[in-house]
């Protein structure tokens, strides 16, 4: 033994004469031609055109109407990767986690509000060119689960919740491999991964997808890990995000009423409140109701939405957490994002430079000033910045990722980053051959479920 050259391996071998190195040498071959016969004979997406990531120093884009563009730099603009996204019925449990503990809850009720964003990206990852069957071959492994709409509507209990993630996760001889690193879960709503309490033990290296990012309000600590996870937008409703069909369509400029509104409930929000004494100091220039939940001062959906319109600037401010729907809401009734929300971050940063297309204000100086400001940026500015939204709004939008633009697009931009051609842990070593083992040598393809976690 003692015979591998230790310093030769990364390049393949070739010249010492020892069987080991060679084999070494033509298995890195083998890889390499696989990955290249990937990387050439794969369809590859291909965007082209006016990019709003880079604009020229001045930070405008040129052109109208172009597609987006995923930046050449770093990864190149192709699209290469699998995503396995596991099954129902493969894994136990995982139907709880979908459809709750009697299998009762529909997965039409838990596409909307905002816990739809966790069925409408598994439907999805269903359609999409981007799936893999073949676990052997995948990049990223999605787990499908509906939990927040199944613990609102009483499908499971937080305690059930706990056991029966970790359930699942202990039957998944690939979540073990990576150490969770190349599984993606979507949390869909402001307490992100922790309606999952163990989430910290259990999932802490996988790959969240969810509209928060840190999280400051109650708990000091945030699930949120901005070089991990990945911001996605928040679910705005379907009627107004499909083109041609959109329930309620924008106002010129010169017909909207007031300068800014901000429609929504207070909830005791300190930037909330003090936008509704804004507004009856200034009652021709902001609209700002006390809105309910319920009774005459709750709006419908269409009354909000021609509501919202009505200004040339919609304020967003943060409210139970730092991510707010009505931002992403705004660019599809055409009016300027203004977010007073200190902590929020935002999605698909790769691409889209937020600058262009919203204003972010401190949320610690609502006052006349606000206004003040507000009014003194010129129609000709507001349009512009209304235009370049009116090319990015298509990011917010959950539709396949075969249409050019939608928020799919963009978290498979995202998701392209997380890429590795190599998966390992603490529990995963690896021999002369290749075989994958544990810690009691076992190889991989025979490691047997439950295995021990994280
Ligand atoms: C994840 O959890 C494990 C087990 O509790 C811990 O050892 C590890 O440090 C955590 N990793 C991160 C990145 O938080
Ligand atoms: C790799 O080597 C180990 C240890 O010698 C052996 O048990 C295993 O069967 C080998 N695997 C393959 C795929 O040849």
């Amino acid at each position: 033994m003692g015979t591998t050259n230790n310093k030769t391996r990364p390049f393949g071998g070739g010249h010492t004469p020892c069987t080991r190195t060679h084999q070494i040498g033509a298995l890195l071959l083998v890889a390499a031609t696989f990955f290249l016969f990937r990387i050439f004979h794969r369809p590859c997406a291909h965007f082209s055109s006016a990019d709003l990531s880079r604009p020229s120093r001045n930070g405008l884009p040129s052109s109208d109407g172009g597609d987006l563009s995923w930046p050449l730099r770093g990864y190149g603009p192709h699209l290469d990767l699998k995503i396995y996204v596991y099954d129902e019925n493969e894994i136990e449990g995982l139907k709880a986690l979908m459809y709750g503990r009697d299998g009762k809850i529909s997965d039409v009720k838990c596409m909307k509000g905002q816990w739809g964003t966790q069925v409408k990206i598994h439907k999805l990852l269903l359609i999409s060119r981007f799936r893999t069957r073949k676990k052997e071959e995948a990049d990223l492994f999605f787990v499908p689960t509906y939990i927040k709409c199944v613990r609102m509507l009483g499908g499971l209990d937080d305690n059930e919740i706990s056991d029966t993630y970790v359930k699942v996760l202990s039957q998944m001889p690939y979540f073990r491999r990576s150490g969770g690193r190349d599984h993606i879960f979507v949390f869909p709503s402001g307490i992100g991964a922790y309606i999952f309490k163990s989430w910290e033990i259990y999932i802490n290296r996988s790959i969240f997808l969810t509209p928060e990012g840190d999280r400051t309000d109650k708990k000091g600590t945030s699930a949120f890990n901005t070089w991990k996870d990945i911001i996605i937008p928040g679910n705005v409703d379907d009627s107004m995000t499909t083109d041609g069909a959109r329930v309620v369509q924008p106002l010129p400029l010169s017909k909207r009423k007031y300068l800014a509104n901000y429609l929504g409930r207070a909830q005791g929000k300190a930037g909330r409140l003090k936008l509704i004494e804004l507004a009856k100091q200034f009652p021709d220039k902001v609209e700002c109701p006390n809105l309910q939940f319920s009774g005459p001062n709750k709006l419908g959906r269409t009354e909000y939405f021609e509501h919202l319109r009505n200004a040339k600037f919609c304020v967003a401010p943060r409210g139970e957490s730092s991510w707010t729907l009505r931002f992403y809401e705004s660019f599809f009734v055409e009016c300027v994002p203004v977010i007073m929300s200190d902590q929020i971050e935002l999605p698909f940063q790769n691409v889209v430079d937020y600058a262009q297309i919203s204003i972010k204000w401190p949320s610690t100086r609502i006052g006349p000033e606000l206004l003040e400001y507000l009014e003194s940026i010129p129609d000709k500015d507001v349009e512009a910045m209304i235009s370049r939204g009116r090319r990015v709004r298509c990011l917010w939008a959950y539709a396949s990722e075969s249409s050019p633009c939608s928020a799919m697009q963009g978290i498979m931009w995202e998701l392209q980053r997380k890429v590795r051609q190599f998966h390992q842990s603490a529990e995963t070593f690896w021999l002369h051959n290749g075989s994958y083992v544990n810690r009691n040598l076992v190889e991989f393809p025979r490691w047997k479920p439950p295995m021990p976690l994280p």
